[in-house]
């Protein structure tokens, strides 16, 4: 029987095999995770409850990494309602996908540093569906747990160790969005 410790091992080979270019095929590793997510998604949901219940707010659990080319693999918490800030991902390629439960994603571009940003779009993630931007510093979403009842898992797949990244608040004056340097926590290693 495939239990939800098979599943993350498969998602997390899967993501390691799909990223040893430097620049890889997101769309399609986009493809492989949701297609596996969606086959095992109630072993994942069952499996995963710990991480639902536990209520001990937003958390990131590192399910793999690797070094040259740097690749990093978590499972997000996402606590009913939670909203991050927007935020940058260090200049690093990335996936992030819907692994229980619905996950809005606003993002935002902009062409250069000193140009204003716009926003790119906002797209609804639920189970097996991803959202994913190059490496590029000029780009930032913000995402938002759609429920209110229950805990959102998601997956999420960068092309390094994502430590040091910013947070940006909306200001009525130029430049209109005020950065701040954040260090992402990691609560532990999640055990396959
Ligand atoms: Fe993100």
């Amino acid at each position: 029987m495939r239990t939800y410790r098979h599943s993350l091992k498969a998602l997390r080979d899967a993501a390691l095999a799909h990223t040893l270019e430097k620049n890889p095929d997101l769309a399609s590793l986009a493809r492989e995770l949701g297609s596996i997510i969606h086959r095992d998604a109630q072993a994942l949901a069952d499996g995963l409850s710990d991480l639902r219940h536990h209520n001990r707010g937003f958390e990131r659990w590192l399910l793999g990494r690797r070094g040259r080319p740097g690749v990093s693999v978590l499972v997000m918490a996402w606590p009913p309602g939670y909203t991050t800030p927007s935020h940058d991902h260090a200049g690093l390629w990335g996936i992030e996908l819907s692994m229980y439960g619905a996950l809005e994603v606003e993002s935002w571009s902009r062409a250069s540093t000193s140009e204003a940003w716009q926003l790119r779009g906002r797209d609804w993630l639920g189970p097996g569906d991803a959202t994913w931007f190059d490496a590029d510093t000029h780009y930032m979403h913000r995402c938002r747990n759609l429920s209110r009842q229950e805990t959102a898992l998601t997956l999420h797949i960068y092309g390094g160790d994502l430590e040091d990244y910013a947070t940006y608040e909306p200001v009525e004056s130029e430049p209109f969005w005020q950065s701040q340097s954040q260090r992402a926590r990691i609560a532990g290693p999640l055990r396959v």
